[in-house]
């Protein structure tokens, strides 16, 4: 018989030293790590996570997007999983938290549950999302999106990286193009939570242990190429140039102002950029640049699209460079399911720990997967909100604590659906 499930306790320590151990895969020497998607390192750490998820009991089944997806039974094996996951792959210069909590509290969980012999109603599956990041490949959030029918197939196989390499020959080169078809029509799920650090500052300054997140702001991505003329250096005069360095550094500042314009909320981020031919005495002609505009209404992120499609072609004219850009992706904001904000919001009190509600300010996998079923995520604090850094901190006491949310939060969304024979 079960026990109660206010009884049950993950262990921290387990879950700390799974941690560090697969922080190992891809440690920098700053102590972050940079291990992006579908190269070696994330080859690694995935045939490391299927290991381990194997060894807890679990099946795993892999879909034509890399998804993963590990399944601890449960007592009725024709209901839906109740999913729990996030992911693996990291920034080039990212932390040993984010994305990797979500899926490691996952198997602590299971763990957990399999210490106790506890038997859910509905399986509990373990989920590890490709491509998160959208650092190495664009858009952001691909495969859980292709899982929500946001995107095809094979529109994100033919994504490429800056070198020209294509996302699907990558993922069939690291060996991870599974049998299963990706989508929701095909592997449906009664739940998801995703346990995250909250890549802010807010639980920190305000001393609370536990974000209830209620949603995701809406994220647009754009990318610009200008071109003007490479020329000599020494012998082109200033009022003769077209140099598309400076054309973009003005198109820096005019991103900035916008996002400024409508602060507090807004964020406007050009993170790369890419200079040709980038040799000390030529005038550059040719310049690449990425914009990120963020806002939790997506009404305020079209007034910032107007105002950036204004600006942008001045700046070209009065530099005389000619201007292409285009919006790449747009994530619109994200309202979570009721019912899972309720889990987590009970799972949270009935543990006493400090909470508030939170928007997300960062994407997740999660933004699509609500698309598809009932979804919420859990935040944890992150020292002084530093992420995207391989200084990125996390408390242990503060990833066990929403560890131990994400279990309860599971567990008692398994007595709901269990009471109402949903699912
Ligand atoms: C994903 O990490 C994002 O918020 O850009
Ligand atoms: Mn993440
Ligand atoms: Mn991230």
């Amino acid at each position: 018989m079960n026990i109660a499930p206010t009884n049950l306790a993950i262990d921290r320590e387990r879950l700390w030293s799974t941690i560090m151990q697969t922080a190992r895969i891809g440690a920098t020497a700053k102590g972050g790590i940079r291990r992006l998607t579908l190269t070696d390192l994330d080859a690694a750490v995935r045939r490391w996570f299927i290991a381990a998820c194997e060894e807890a009991g679990c099946t795993v089944r892999i879909d034509e997007m890399g998804n993963i997806f590990a399944r601890r039974p449960g007592r009725d094996n024709s209901r839906l999983p109740i999913a729990v996951g996030s992911h693996l792959d990291t920034q080039p210069s990212g932390g040993k938290y984010d994305g990797v909590i979500g899926v490691l509290s996952g198997l602590e969980l299971i763990r957990t549950l399999n210490n106790a012999a506890y038997e859910t109603t509905s399986p509990i599956e373990i989920v590890n999302w490709t491509n998160e990041e959208g650092s190495r490949f664009a858009p952001a959030m691909l495969s859980s999106g292709v899982y929500a029918g946001k995107f095809t197939r094979d529109f994100a196989y033919g994504r490429q990286d800056r070198d020209g390499l294509a996302f699907g020959e990558e993922l069939r080169r690291i060996g991870f193009v599974g049998s299963e078809p990706c989508g929701a029509a095909h592997h449906p799920l009664a739940a998801f939570f995703e346990l995250h650090i909250e890549q802010g500052p807010i639980l920190e300054a305000e001393k609370k242990v536990i974000g209830i997140v209620t949603g995701v702001q809406g994220m647009r991505w754009y990318e610009a190429t200008v071109t003007g003329t490479d020329a000599h250096a020494g012998s082109t005069p200033m009022s003769l140039r077209a140099d598309a360095l400076l054309a973009a550094a003005r198109m820096i500042e005019a991103v900035h102002r916008v996002a400024t314009r409508h602060a507090p909320l807004a964020v406007g981020t050009v993170g790369l950029i890419e200079v040709r031919p980038n040799s000390r005495n030529v005038i550059p002609g040719e310049c690449f640049f990425t914009i990120d505009f963020r806002h939790p209404e997506d009404r305020v992120l079209d007034e910032m699209e107007k105002e950036l499609g204004t600006a942008l072609p001045a700046i070209a004219a009065e530099t005389s460079v000619t201007l292409a850009w285009q919006r790449i992706w747009n994530s619109p904001a994200v309202h979570f399911a009721p019912e899972c904000i309720g889990a987590v919001r009970e799972a949270a009190a009935a543990r006493g720990y400090p909470a508030r509600e939170i928007v997300s300010g960062a994407g997740h996998d999660s933004a699509y997967v609500a698309a598809v079923a009932p979804t919420a995520m859990i935040f944890v604090p992150c020292e002084k909100g530093i992420s995207h850094n391989e200084l990125e901190k996390a408390e242990p006491e503060h990833v066990a604590a929403g560890a131990d949310v994400l279990l309860q939060a599971v567990l008692s969304m398994d007595s709901h659906l269990a009471e109402q024979g949903r699912a």
